[in-house]
């Protein structure tokens, strides 16, 4: 593990390498959605029926991500277990297909990425750099390491070009994205949602990348809440939750589970879920004074 003091080199070879596999691999992965868009009879380890897609893609990740020398151990959504990939100190998490509901009726999607110094699973304090790339009417990529957050336009040919630099949340919020069935919803995130919705514009469009894009673009709030049926709420702390967690928090942000920062929540296991409140460092104050 390298202290804050000497990072070396490696450590920023690393984390640009994946950046950069992520981005190169975006085009393909857009280019192959539209003949996956049948289910298989398999289910990945949160218990989801797995699309062609996401397993293609996460096979293509897989591959090259852990051709990073760094790169010691890979996790996916779509895996059971961690693949270990040699004695790099790096770990690096995909959920290869973020929003996969979203491809039958085409919305958009994302990939999320998480790089990890040590070993998986890995509180969210581990990160060193995390990415997502939203396949919308243009394919971008949003990157995060050092506190400084980048947007970049990806290619068709996977290079890009850096379209806003140290990005960070506007100071005046504007939307709101909120998950779950609202009769699902926990009294106290009701109360809270309505207080939100009398203040900013719905935007949800079903897959967790794009509506946090809509919120690191316009400011607001994003949250796949507790629900009564599902107190740990839907959304996985290691491939979502956390990377997500500080992308927001290096934009300015803030980000929760409902009591803490994400990135400061208890680890138990690989595909523990966990709610996802991210958004403007003032609403998500005002969520947990609630709770
Ligand atoms: P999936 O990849 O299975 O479509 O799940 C996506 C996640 C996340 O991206 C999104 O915020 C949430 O699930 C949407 O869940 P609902 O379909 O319950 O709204």
């Amino acid at each position: 593990m390298h202290d804050a003091e000497s990072p070396t080199a490696d450590s920023d070879d690393a984390i640009a390498e994946a950046f950069e596999v992520v981005a190169r691999s975006a085009p393909e992965i857009r280019g192959g959605l539209a003949g996956r868009r049948g289910k298989t009879d398999e289910q990945n380890a949160s218990g989801e029926t797995q699309l062609a897609a996401d397993v293609w893609a996460d096979d293509l990740l897989e591959e090259r991500l852990t051709a990073i020398e760094e790169v010691g151990q890979f996790a996916s959504e779509e895996r059971d277990g961690v693949v270990e990939a040699g004695d790099g100190e790096y770990a690096v998490t995909v959920d290869p297909l973020d929003g996969s509901s979203n491809l039958k009726p085409n919305n958009t999607m994302g990939t999320i990425l998480g790089v990890y110094d040590g070993d998986l699973p890995a509180p969210g304090r581990n990160l060193v750099g995390a990415a997502y790339v939203l396949y919308g009417p243009i394919t971008t990529m949003v990157t995060a390491r050092e506190g400084e957050v980048t947007e970049y336009v990806v290619e068709n040919d996977g290079s890009r070009r850096a379209v806003r630099e140290d990005v960070t949340l506007p100071e005046e919020p504007t939307v709101y994205g909120f998950g779950g069935r609202v009769p699902n919803w926990t009294d106290r995130f009701a109360d809270y949602a309505r207080e939100v919705a009398n203040e900013l514009k719905l935007r949800y469009g079903g897959a967790m990348i794009g509506d946090v894009n809509q919120v690191l673009t316009y400011g607001g709030v994003f949250a796949y809440p507790e629900l009564e049926s599902r107190p740990e709420g839907k959304l996985r702390l290691q491939f979502e939750g956390n990377p997500i967690g500080y992308i927001i928090e290096s934009a300015g942000g803030a980000s929760s589970d409902g009591e803490t920062s994400l990135l400061d929540a208890e680890v138990e296991e690989l595909h523990q879920r966990t709610p996802v409140y991210v958004g403007n460092r003032d609403l998500i104050e005002r969520l947990e004074a609630g709770f």
